[in-house]
């Protein structure tokens, strides 16, 4: 480790533990303590996950670590200070903001994300891309989670750091999530080197339903077992939990999660008016192709069976034009 690293790693560590105090313990961070608490997170995960507050001022953090004789550019490098174009004067990242420590798989504070209280935005601030942190790579909670991932040979991926929270809270431990990018390669390699089974919890929405089909095809196709956990539209884990308990969740959400194929076949129904011909028409090829990427024999003759019952055709037909399809691929 090359001495600037160090001291990157050691003003992170520093940061993490004064702003979990700020938050804790003061009348500054009671404000922000208080948002907290009114969503749902309790001081048990305020500790486990070390979450804090940064105070809402220009030069808190520039003070203090340049106090402590950590260089200027080391500082700006590890993404906690910016300067500004017009007079090269210093400022903070991280203002009046709750911040989450993100930790690498060491347990080691590489960078933060830190939440706006109002309607500030943007809602999460994340650190910059440094030597120390690559958001393509890292996974929030995977230090913590690795364990239960290893023990239940399953992990569950969410879309933001509050999931990962409150389905801890929920008993959940096996959970993780990418840092507001999209899953990558990389992201993929690391999970698979884990685990085979990942179940896919994202937000109910537009967006979340669209990433959580291309994260399924991504880890399918790096040859992971995909199923994914469903909730009503327009919430998210965190929602949920807060709205139905810990209970409902584990069993209604998480255990009672999908397959990613009945996941896509849902998918493809989305917007779509099945008395409509043309939609039912689009929605049957959508499906064959789909079908015909299966290589498990038996999987596509459950798939075409149910199929061939829903829309009252005759397996022979839907047959044939499933081997047409896998023909028109290859
Ligand atoms: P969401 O918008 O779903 O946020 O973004 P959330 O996790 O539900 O957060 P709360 O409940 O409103 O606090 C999902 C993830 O996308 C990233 C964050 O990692 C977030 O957890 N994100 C979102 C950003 O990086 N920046 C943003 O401005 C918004
Ligand atoms: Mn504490
Ligand atoms: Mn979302
Ligand atoms: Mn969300
Ligand atoms: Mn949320």
């Amino acid at each position: 480790v090359s001495p600037e690293i160090g001291q990157m790693l050691e003003a992170h560590e520093l940061l993490r533990k004064f702003y979990h105090h700020l938050l804790v313990n003061t009348k500054d961070g009671q404000h922000a303590l208080e948002y907290l608490l009114n969503r749902g997170f309790t001081m048990e995960s305020i500790d486990k996950f070390q979450i804090g507050y940064s105070l809402n001022s220009w030069d808190f953090v520039y003070k203090f670590l340049t106090k402590r004789k950590f260089p200027e550019e080391v500082i700006e490098k590890a993404g906690l200070i910016i300067r500004r174009e017009k007079d090269g004067q210093f400022f903070d990242r991280f203002r009046d903001r709750i911040m989450f420590p993100i930790f690498d798989r060491n347990g080691q504070t590489i960078a933060f994300s830190g939440r706006s209280l109002g309607a500030n935005e943007p809602k999460y601030l994340n650190s910059p891309e440094t030597v120390i942190f690559n958001k393509s790579k890292i996974l929030y909670n995977f230090h913590l989670a690795r364990p239960h991932i290893k023990k239940f040979q399953q992990a569950i991926l969410f879309e933001g750091f509050a999931d990962v929270i409150a389905a801890d809270r929920a008993g959940v431990e096996n959970g993780v999530a990418t840092m507001g990018t999209s899953l990558t390669d990389e992201h993929v390699s690391a999970l698979k080197r884990n685990v085979q089974s990942i179940t896919i919890c994202y937000d109910s929405d537009h967006a979340g339903i669209e990433a959580a089909q291309r994260a399924g095809e991504m880890l399918s196709a790096a040859g992971c077992q995909i199923r994914v956990a469903l909730m009503p539209d327009g919430m998210d884990p965190d929602d949920y939990i807060k709205e139905f308990g810990k209970e409902k969740f584990r069993k209604e959400v998480i255990d009672a999660s999908v397959t990613f194929m009945a996941f896509k076949l849902l998918y493809y129904r989305r917007g779509k008016r099945l008395h409509d011909e043309g939609d039912r028409l689009l929605y049957i090829e959508e499906v064959l192709a789909e079908i015909s990427k299966l290589d498990n024999a038996v999987e596509k003759d459950h798939y075409l069976r149910q199929l061939a019952n829903e829309f009252s055709l005759s397996l022979e037909a839907l047959n044939e034009q499933q081997r047409q399809v896998s023909f028109a691929e290859k």
